[in-house]
């Protein structure tokens, strides 16, 4: 984890009070710490920094990381797929990621992309902003996003079909500040950075895999600034009860506080000047992209994904 990184965490278990971190046990090379344990100044409660990866996610029990579907080599695989692809130049790869950061205007100061998997957003936002955290509860996404971040390229299998399969080689454009990017594990809905210490968040295809939708955008609107700042949301709106139960969904229902489509109820709520994500966000642009997803050669699955990029 990049050293500096240390001046902006705090920790999650603690909130809505903030406490920072000692560093114990380290051990650092440059710029880097490759290992150590953060031990809160309040609880005493201690995150292991484990091969360089901060891991401060308060909700993560071992049981949970290996039932996790994200942390498979399969879907590590298929994400790499899903978030390089064009630049690769693969003959079905989708430009839904161009089509986010064009969204985001160059703001000082730092972004935070909440699930960002194996990297891809974060990459893009390193020359828009001062410098960016990409977060994810899936340690084997982190781990691979730290990958590119440290050798600007990845070699997998990815799948053929059935047993079949073929290499794809990731090379990540010179032009991308790898120096400005940092990966940890952390939980959206218990984020280890202050209030208002963000610029920019993004959150892409999250919001309907949260066991507490409404808690994600509350955590949102509590570490993003107050002025010159920007959200981008995009989401299939895929509710489902495996993710949370239907009285926490933010749409999908004909009844009660959030009837109706989810993008038409997320852009109600940063509008809201008295609601929980006050002070109140304009809306810029809405619309939605097509995402794709690549689980073996003849096999994909297209999604659209609808989003709202808002200032305030
Ligand atoms: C559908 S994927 C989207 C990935 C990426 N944002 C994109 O659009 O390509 C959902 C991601 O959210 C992560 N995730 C799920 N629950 C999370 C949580 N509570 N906090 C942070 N990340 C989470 C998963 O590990 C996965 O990487």
């Amino acid at each position: 984890m990049k050293k500096h990184l240390l001046d902006l965490l705090i920790c999650p278990r603690c909130l809505p009070q903030e406490y920072p971190f000692m560093l114990e046990n380290s051990t650092v090379t440059a710029d880097d710490i490759e290992s150590g344990v953060l031990v809160c100044a309040q609880c005493g409660y201690r995150f292991p920094i484990i091969d360089g990866i901060a891991l401060l996610d308060p909700f993560a029990t071992d049981n949970q990381q290996r039932a996790n579907k994200y942390e498979t080599d399969e879907l590590v695989s298929s994400y790499l797929w899903s978030h390089f692809s064009d630049l690769m130049h693969e003959e079905q790869a989708s430009q839904a990621y161009t089509t986010w950061a064009g969204l985001i205007r160059n703001q000082a100061g730092v972004a935070l992309d909440a699930g960002g998997a194996v990297g891809r957003f974060a990459f893009e936002m390193s020359s828009r902003c001062d410098f960016v955290v990409g977060v994810d509860t899936s340690q084997a996404f982190i781990r691979t996003a730290r990958q590119l971040m440290q050798q600007g390229t990845i070699t997998v299998p990815i799948k053929d079909e059935g047993m079949l399969a073929r290499e794809f080689t990731i090379i990540l454009p010179a032009e991308w500040r790898r120096d400005r990017v940092e990966f940890v594990v952390a939980n959206a809905l218990a984020l280890p950075f202050a209030a208002q210490s963000i610029a920019v968040f993004t959150s892409l295809n999250l919001v309907d895999k949260v066991p507490s939708p409404l808690g994600h955008l509350r955590e949102m609107n509590r570490v993003t600034r107050h002025q010159q700042a920007q959200f981008l949301l995009s989401d299939p709106f895929s509710w489902s009860s495996e993710a949370a139960p239907a009285a926490e969904w933010l749409g999908g229902t004909d009844q009660g506080r959030f009837a109706g489509k989810g993008l038409a109820n997320v852009i109600k709520l940063l509008g809201d000047q008295q609601g929980e994500l006050a002070p109140a966000w304009s809306v810029d642009k809405s619309g939605s992209v097509w995402w794709k997803i690549r689980n073996h050669s003849n096999h994909y699955e297209l999604i659209r994904s609808c989003f709202v990029h808002a200032s305030r």
